[in-house]
């Protein structure tokens, strides 16, 4: 079976394998991938172009022994298709430029179009691998209102808790619309192919204000599941508030709606949080893993592995994986949980 799924669900993964996946384990750290990247200036085209999306997408399956493929495509899909003027420039980053910016509710058919037809290609494709999850994702509305409220990035986070703090109406419109395009993208993934849905709400940890939390990170979140469980009630979701700290408490309520994994980044602290949360926890090895010795990692997957509930757990990195990382060093981490597998 697929064990992804498995243990995100009510009853655990029985199987005695825990599942691992990495983010961003489709990116420029593979060579593989270097390659078909080269083809394109513009990274939007390359989310765009359904077969190059499609096999980079397979390419760390290929390679690795892992539990589940992520599309390939980018969080800031939805405002470009959208209409809001995105950039990805090399060295600087994704930005948007908002004032020029000519947006409407509705997605962009031919773009839309090509990001479904990925997913397709991609499931049929996985038809020739075994026991493999297919994982969609959107980018959480506090996310992406990081990057559309200002085109700087050095002043992203100034603007971003400005606008928290004046609660502007446009501020509110942008969030309801972020939130409806989110639930409805993840549900157009869903019925093109992919098995389990995440929400990545990598710039929640800006806000140490409980209330802020509440009203821009948890409820959007709560209210995106709620709405792709309208249409999909069966539908398995990773929620991954990255950064939030001690708040983590707060994404309690998500979880208890069942199906829900949580993912952690690096700060938390899986044995603390096993205890509140009954929850699948996904995660949370430090990146940094990848830069020390072997016997380091070697301790570290060990430390990892004695303290998850084997049944519960999907082993991941706290984020995703950096283009200077060697891919004999994410292949030793996959040995070790392998090897642990063998001792469960
Ligand atoms: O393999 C996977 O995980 C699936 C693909 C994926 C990408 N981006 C591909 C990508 C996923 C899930 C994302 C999510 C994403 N994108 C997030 C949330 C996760 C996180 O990292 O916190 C965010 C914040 C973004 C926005 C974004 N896109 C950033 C900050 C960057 C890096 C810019 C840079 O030049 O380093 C991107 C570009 C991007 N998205 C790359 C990849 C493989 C690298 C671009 C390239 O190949 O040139």
């Amino acid at each position: 079976m697929n064990y992804v799924i498995k243990a995100i669900g009510r009853e655990g993964n029985l199987s005695g394998k825990v599942p691992l996946w990495f983010m961003r384990q489709a990116g420029r750290y593979l060579p593989e991938y270097r390659a078909i990247r080269s083809k394109y200036n513009n990274f939007l085209d390359f989310c765009y172009s359904e077969k190059d999306a499609s096999e980079v997408t397979i390419q760390p399956l290929v390679r690795y022994d892992i539990d589940a493929a992520i599309i390939f495509s980018d969080i800031l899909v939805i405002p470009d298709m959208l209409g809001f003027e995105v950039n990805f420039s090399e060295g600087y980053g994704p930005s948007i430029n908002l004032k020029n910016s000519n947006y409407s509710d509705i997605f962009n058919d031919n773009k839309l179009y090509n990001l479904k037809k990925s997913i397709e290609i991609t499931k049929n494709t996985l038809k020739d691998f075994s026991n493999k999850d297919f994982i969609g994702f959107v980018g959480a509305p506090l996310t992406l209102l990081y990057y559309i409220l200002e085109e700087d990035k050095t002043k992203r986070e100034e603007t971003l808790k400005k606008e928290i703090e004046h609660r502007s109406n446009f501020l509110n419109e942008l969030l309801f619309l972020m939130e409806e395009k989110c639930a409805e993208f993840l549900i157009h993934q869903y019925e093109s192919g992919v098995n389990i849905l995440k929400i990545f709400d990598s710039h929640a940890g800006l806000l140490r204000n409980k209330q802020d939390l509440e009203k821009f990170s948890v409820k959007p979140i709560h209210n995106i599941i709620k709405k792709v469980r309208e249409k999909i009630p069966q539908a398995a979701i990773i929620i991954f508030p990255r950064g939030v700290g001690e708040h983590i408490d707060m994404y309690e309520e998500i979880t208890k709606l069942g199906n829900v994994a949580l993912a952690l980044s690096e700060e938390q602290d899986v044995a603390r949080v096993k205890t509140i949360f009954d929850c699948c926890l996904q995660g949370n090895i430090s990146n940094n893993i990848f830069f020390q010795d072997k016997d380091e990692l070697k301790r570290e997957v060990k430390k990892l592995t004695n303290i998850i509930n084997p049944q519960k757990h999907i082993v991941n990195l706290g984020h995703g994986i950096l283009p200077q990382t060697d891919p004999d060093m994410v292949k030793l981490l996959i040995d070790e949980v392998r090897n642990y597998e063998s001792r469960i």
